[in-house]
């Protein structure tokens, strides 16, 4: 009788252990199986985080690129022309070179040869060409320079950072947004720099100068004829700061809490995306830094980047 009794307890938890394992396997086959579609979700957004950082940066750089072409063209204009005046030049000059080997090989007349020296030399026009020539070589290679430090900003802008961390010189990195964005800001602002005297440190090249070109665009969408936007750059208390300021429209309170929010904008369609603030944001945070913004609705904006100071790459 007991051990009937012993039997039947001892079948009923067989049977609930039973009971109790099966559960606990479906329980971790949907735990697995949800943690394997979490990974998956979590891939997804990972790569549709890039594509968003990279449309934002294309669709930057397709307003870009309307003003590089017009400032590689403007220098290329001139190089051109220059190029055809000393082509011109150079030929009057082989001219005179070929007649006065002419004469100097038939003539013995010292006097003679003088003359047609005098002659030639104004038939061509050397003294011109001889004054004109350093001023065309050296217009030439600013333009040539020009051109060259075009491409390389434009380079820097779309460089895609490796995964390993550089010695970043941020006065070089803000330098390079500035001049990448100079034609859109030329027209209507004064842009003044003042670099200050910054250590190295280490970070993403590429994010950082997309950090600071979004900033300066910003501030040149933000201020209206005869606009100012000042940038500094200075190193205190192991931190470097980059701050650029304006004196546009500035910024309703009501909005401050929202700028880093992806895709916030007040901007017409096809002038704003509202990534530009959330991805810079993101790009700052990977360096261990942080974006300030100060504003005043009427008076202007300053937002300010900071970045701890730290060497080892
Ligand atoms: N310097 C500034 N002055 C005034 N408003 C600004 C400034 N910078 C950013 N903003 C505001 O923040 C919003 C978000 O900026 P951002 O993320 O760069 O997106 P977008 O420039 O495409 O609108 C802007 O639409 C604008 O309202
Ligand atoms: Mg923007």
């Amino acid at each position: 009788m007991a051990s009937d009794i012993y039997q039947e307890a001892y079948q009923r938890e067989k049977l609930l252990r039973k009971a109790a394992e099966q559960l606990l396997e479906d329980k971790s086959r949907e735990l697995y199986a949800s943690f394997e579609a979490l990974q998956l979700a979590h891939q997804n957004l990972k790569e549709n985080q890039k594509l968003v950082v990279q449309s934002e940066k294309m669709a930057s750089l397709g307003v870009l690129s309307a003003g590089v072409a017009h400032e590689i063209n403007n220098p290329i204009g001139f190089i051109y022309s220059n190029f055809c005046s000393m082509s011109e030049g150079l030929n009057d000059i082989h001219k005179f070179i070929c007649a006065m080997g002419a004469v100097i090989s038939e003539e013995n007349d010292v006097a003679k040869i003088r003359a047609e020296w005098s002659n030639h030399f104004q038939q061509y026009d050397i003294e011109y060409l001889m004054e004109d020539f350093p001023s065309l070589s050296r217009e030439t290679i600013n333009g040539l320079e020009r051109v060259k430090q075009i491409v390389a900003d434009l380079k820097s802008f779309s460089r895609e950072d490796s995964g390993a961390m550089d010695l970043v010189d941020i006065n070089e990195c803000l330098r390079s947004a500035v001049n990448i964005l100079s034609n859109q800001t030329k027209y209507h602002a004064t842009v003044d720099v003042e670099y200050g005297d910054v250590p190295k440190i280490s970070g993403y090249f590429g994010k950082l100068n997309q950090v600071f070109t979004n900033l300066i665009a910003n501030a040149s969408q933000a201020v209206s004829e005869n606009g100012l936007i000042l940038l500094t750059t200075r190193c205190a208390d192991g931190w470097i700061e980059v701050s650029v300021k304006d004196n546009g429209h500035g910024i309703a309170e009501e909005y401050l809490e929202q700028l880093f929010t992806p895709f916030f904008t007040t901007k017409p369609v096809g002038e704003g995306t509202g990534l530009g603030l959330s991805i810079s944001h993101g790009f700052v945070q990977e360096h261990d830094g942080e974006i300030l913004v100060a504003s005043t609705v009427g008076q202007g904006t300053t937002f300010t980047v900071r970045l701890p100071v730290k060497k080892t790459v």
